[in-house]
């Protein structure tokens, strides 16, 4: 078994990055609740402790605490700004409300020697984010950096391997934060770098067969990276026992099912039925308006469809009893710590009727984004896969407001290629969290040579975002924008006007529906 470095999170979103950066440094992660007990902890064994940092003051009542016996367990421990101030006044020193506080690149000096910062030079940029301030280090810790407004930046018990920092090393503008976690985790904690490409596979592969042995199991791609990952490591697993379905709904991206089908067949050579089923979503979304009901009318339709599949292959009789599941780490902590508000009814897979009675095979479930991009790659899966922007589960049926035809769905699947392209060619397709075409449907008057038109406009959506939970408008350069709103006037029948979206998250969403 992996060596595991938990991180206990206190609140706000600091708990994720953190353990995505013990990732980066090729170890294995996990985030648990302020809640855990020593008794947990003890049984879970991890290498390490990261304690996070957190939006609130150690002096709040009820502020979330540590149960204090954890410290007595012998974990080396690093706690990171609200996590630095609860170890410092859980162990007996003291923490003052200094009402000033820190925000953003502060300059961090080392006093003395230092296990920690040995390999930074003695000043460095840190990013900061506090009111309060460590006043005293308790008994055994030796001070050996501080800032302007923080006289105990940094404190070391090398004896204990216990350590505090008042900023964050893992934002990006910590200077050497990375090398300072990594020193934490491989000389301080002693857990070997183990957590690679080949051993998150290697897990993987032999988790899936250990579940589904030599069972049948099917597999809804979507066209997305995380559905075809998870399928890719099924096949690395058990090979031709897979059986991968897409459904077709006529509101997919140029190009997809094509793409996903020719890497599945030709590729990985494993069955693969392509359901075309776009005549059926568009009868069933006709006269609809409502996003909501798209919403919903999609996602049944998609689920009918994949049941049609599903008892076509016999499922739950001689048929496949696994369905794999491309469900990742964050949407694994979202739905334990339960306040992910639902903004939009998502529509997933996972609402199959129970008479199918599947069993999931979920094989992302302790990955990260970003180290599924990197499994996809080592798999073998094609750069346009592995790197595709995220697409909603109803498609271009979201993407068009108002009524759903074939003739929409067409304008508008072209008019994003064109802005697809284009950002490609620009170099931001991997940059920006998401780029796309939206098509109100409403015409407006327009002049094209000497005659009058009466089209469509089509509005460029671009954002850059970290987790899609807030979002900022793209800045594109404005030459870009002009090349986009010129191929798309000449090159896409039925669109004679382009407008730009500069609206961030929030207050809009990301999708327009
Ligand atoms: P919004 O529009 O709520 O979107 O800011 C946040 C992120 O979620 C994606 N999205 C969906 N993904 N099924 C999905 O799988 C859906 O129904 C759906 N709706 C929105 C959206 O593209 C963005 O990345």
């Amino acid at each position: 078994m992996t060596a595991t470095v938990l991180v206990v999170d206190f609140g706000a979103q600091y708990a994720q990055l953190i353990a995505r950066r013990v990732r980066e440094a090729h170890v294995y992660s996990e985030i648990v609740p302020a809640t855990i007990t020593a008794a947990e902890v003890a049984r879970r064994a991890p290498a390490a402790l990261i304690l996070s940092g957190g939006p609130r003051s150690v002096y709040e009542t009820p502020a979330p605490s540590l149960d204090p016996e954890i410290y007595e367990l012998g974990i080396p421990t690093l706690g990171i700004c609200y996590g630095a101030q609860l170890m410092a006044q859980q162990l007996g020193g003291e923490v003052a409300r200094t009402g000033a506080g820190e925000y953003g690149r502060t300059e961090l000096e080392r006093r003395g020697p230092s296990s920690l910062l040995a390999e930074q030079p003695e000043r460095s940029t840190c990013w900061m984010s506090h009111g309060d301030a460590i006043a005293r280090a308790p008994e055994g810790f030796v001070v050996t950096a501080a800032t302007p407004g923080a006289p105990v930046a940094v404190m070391e018990d090398d004896a204990r391997r216990r350590y505090a920092v008042q900023f964050h090393p893992e934002v990006v503008h910590s200077e050497f934060g990375q090398e300072m976690l990594a020193r934490f985790l491989h000389h301080l904690a002693g857990v070997a770098p183990t957590w690679t490409n080949t051993s998150i596979i290697d897990e993987a592969v032999e988790s899936v067969r250990a579940q589904v042995g030599a069972e049948r199991v099917l597999c809804a791609l979507s066209g997305g990276v995380d559905s075809a990952v998870a399928a890719a490591l099924v096949i690395r697993a058990v090979g031709r026992q897979l059986t991968c379905v897409f459904v077709d709904t006529g509101l997919m991206r140029e190009n997809e099912g094509e793409q996903i089908e020719a890497t599945f067949t030709r590729q990985f050579g494993v069955d693969f039925i392509h359901v075309r089923a776009a005549e059926r979503f568009f009868a069933a979304l006709e006269g609809v308006e409502d996003p909501e009901a798209k919403r919903k009318i999609i996602g049944e339709r998609f689920i009918r469809e994949f049941e049609a599949v599903a008892r076509e292959l016999g499922a739950g009789g001689a048929g496949p009893r696994f369905l794999v599941q491309g469900t990742l780490y964050p949407d694994v902590i979202e739905s334990g710590s339960g306040h992910a508000a639902t903004i939009k009814s998502h529509h997933n897979v996972g609402g199959l009727p129970e008479d199918l009675d599947f069993e999931l095979v979920e094989p992302l479930r302790r990955l990260f984004k970003d180290e599924v991009r990197t499994v996809g790659t080592e798999l073998g899966l094609p750069e346009e896969i592995v790197w595709r922007q995220p697409f909603p589960g109803p498609g271009l049926g979201v993407r068009i407001i108002g009524e759903v035809t074939p003739e929409r769905a067409e304008i508008l699947r072209r008019a994003d290629a064109v802005v697809v392209d284009e950002i490609r060619r620009a170099g931001l397709y991997r940059e920006l969290w998401q780029s796309f075409a939206v098509l109100p449907a409403v015409r407006t008057v327009g002049v094209m040579g000497d005659g009058r038109t009466y089209a469509y406009p089509i509005v460029i959506r671009a954002v850059t975002s970290d987790d899609a939970m807030t979002a900022d408008w793209a800045r594109l350069p404005y030459d870009l924008v002009e090349r986009i709103a010129n191929r798309l006037i000449r090159e896409v029948e039925g669109v004679n006007r382009v407008a730009l979206d500069v609206t961030s998250k929030p207050p809009g969403t990301i999708e327009w529906e």
